[in-house]
């Protein structure tokens, strides 16, 4: 199968915020969208402790906290800085086109 180009638009840029995450969702996955640091990342929006929306904790120096047993997440890479969270996060890829923020959250094998 060829593949196609599988990035969705989420929302436009003008839509987040500095450090605040928006929510969306992308065919039913839940997936927080955030601009911090002149950058735009997506990280799946549900911790990896427990079912909490990472979307309602805070973000900091690339990081998201989530706000139930304030482990962090980095927004590049989605590995956690600290227990008690231990299995990282899944993170997507971002393209900016004009105003429009696309997010992929299909994996090519
Ligand atoms: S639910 Fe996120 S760190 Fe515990």
């Amino acid at each position: 199968m060829t593949a196609t180009d599988s990035f969705v638009r989420v929302c436009a840029v003008a839509d987040l915020a500095d450090d605040t995450p928006h929510r969306v969702e992308i065919d039913g996955l839940p997936v927080s969208v955030v601009r911090t640091e002149g950058e735009v990342f997506a990280i799946y929006d549900i911790c990896s402790h427990a079912n909490v929306s990472l979307s309602e904790g805070e973000v900091e120096d690339c990081q998201i906290e989530c706000w139930l047993h304030g482990s962090t997440f980095d927004l590049r890479t989605g590995k956690p800085s600290g227990p008690p969270a231990t299995r990282p996060v899944p993170v997507y890829p971002v393209k900016i086109v004009g105003d429009d923020v696309l997010v992929s959250v299909t994996q090519e094998s």
